[in-house]
């Protein structure tokens, strides 16, 4: 098999090896990948800034979907051919999250997809929807089971108000769905183009957030001065005090990112004045993923991306790093 491994970390001292192909043993599936998607967290990883403790070497990336080429003993889910992907926490398939079902992650406590083939339980897979390609349906386990979740936890219904920052992955993800919630949804972004392209999907207000850094405001005066139902949070410390302010009395912030950084105190005393919710997301379950995915076909929703050839993982890691991208960066392995 081929793959992408870090033995030391940063971008840089990415290396493309050749190592054995996997056999799969008892209860084990061998998947042929055809398209890996990038998330936020595979660059952290990849710079030793996730988890500076990681085993190495390591094959990086959690997100992958592909084509079953052989199936071991007693294995009675999955056939040669089946079109699957690999869910992000392997050990979590199903309830709430525990200590022993977060270890397991692809790309992280055990080798990821950043490469042509995986070996994985048969459980640690999903069918994909049949109208979305491999490229497609390899921006689904991270960003989008992140994304229908954080949508979930603020228990998102018909006329509520969704605030999104920013226009990466999980972000456009919350964007379909609260659309198919039949939510408001409003956005800040750093550039008025993207703003325009996210319009495109259903984005009911924009705000450029580096031209008008005061969004917490707007968001109150688009919501009638009564705040947001829900904040899908992916800036972390530099944007939680803002997204606070945004938010309704009794809303919820979904937590889920940690893109920006602060140097301000959060102010504790607003959290308990508006009753706020604040809900930490960390992907979700076997489960959850299916469920999305039921949605997904019934409503023939589409992810939306970029597509590089999966040689040029460094080139796309560096774009990620940049953040100019809209929605999802992937890769197709040949
Ligand atoms: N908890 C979980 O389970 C989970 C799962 C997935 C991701 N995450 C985290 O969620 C975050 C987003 O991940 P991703 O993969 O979607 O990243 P991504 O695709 O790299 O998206 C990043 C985008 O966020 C926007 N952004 C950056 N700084 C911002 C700020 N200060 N305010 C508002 N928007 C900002 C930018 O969009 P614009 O240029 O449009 O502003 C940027 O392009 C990361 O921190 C990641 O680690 C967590």
């Amino acid at each position: 098999m081929r793959a992408w491994q870090i033995s030391s970390f940063g971008i840089e001292h990415l290396q493309f090896v050749e190592r054995p192909t996997p056999i799969p043993g008892p209860g084990e599936v061998l998947v042929g990948i055809r398209a890996i998607s990038l998330n936020y967290r595979d660059l952290l990883m990849i710079r030793g800034l996730y988890n500076p403790r990681m085993k190495l070497p390591r094959i990086p990336c959690s997100d992958g979907a592909g084509e079953v080429v052989a199936v071991g003993e007693g294995v009675t889910a999955w056939k040669p051919g089946d079109r699957v992907a690999g869910i992000f926490m392997q050990n979590w398939l199903d309830g709430p999250l525990t200590a022993p079902r977060a270890r397991g992650a692809l790309g992280g406590d055990i080798d990821g997809v950043l490469a042509d083939c995986l070996v994985v339980r048969e459980t640690g897979l999903v069918g994909i929807p049949p109208h979305l390609s491999f490229q497609e349906a390899a921006t689904l386990p991270c960003a989008a089971v992140t994304a229908w979740n954080a949508l979930n936890a603020g228990d998102v219904k018909p006329g509520s108000t969704v605030l999104v920052q920013g226009t990466g992955g999980v972000s456009i993800f919350a964007i379909q769905f609260a659309r198919l919630r039949g939510a408001r949804v409003i956005g800040v972004s750093s550039s008025y183009e993207k703003l325009e392209r996210a319009a495109g999907l259903g984005l009911d207000a924009g705000l450029n957030y580096r031209d008008n850094p005061e969004w917490d405001r707007w968001a109150l005066d688009q919501t009638g001065g009564e705040g947001v139902d829900l904040v899908v949070e992916v800036g972390g410390a530099g944007t939680l005090a803002r997204s606070l302010r945004a938010l309704r009395f009794g809303g919820t912030i979904a937590q889920v990112g940690v893109l920006a950084e602060s140097a301000e105190p959060f102010p504790v005393p607003m959290v308990l004045h508006k009753m706020a919710r604040i809900h930490g997301i960390y992907v979700g379950s076997r489960r959850d993923f299916v469920d999305m995915i039921r949605a997904i076909s019934l409503t023939q929703l589409r992810p939306v991306g970029e597509e590089f050839h999966w040689t040029q993982a460094r080139e796309v890691l560096d774009k990620m790093a940049e953040a100019n991208h809209f929605g999802k960066l992937v890769l197709s392995v040949d």
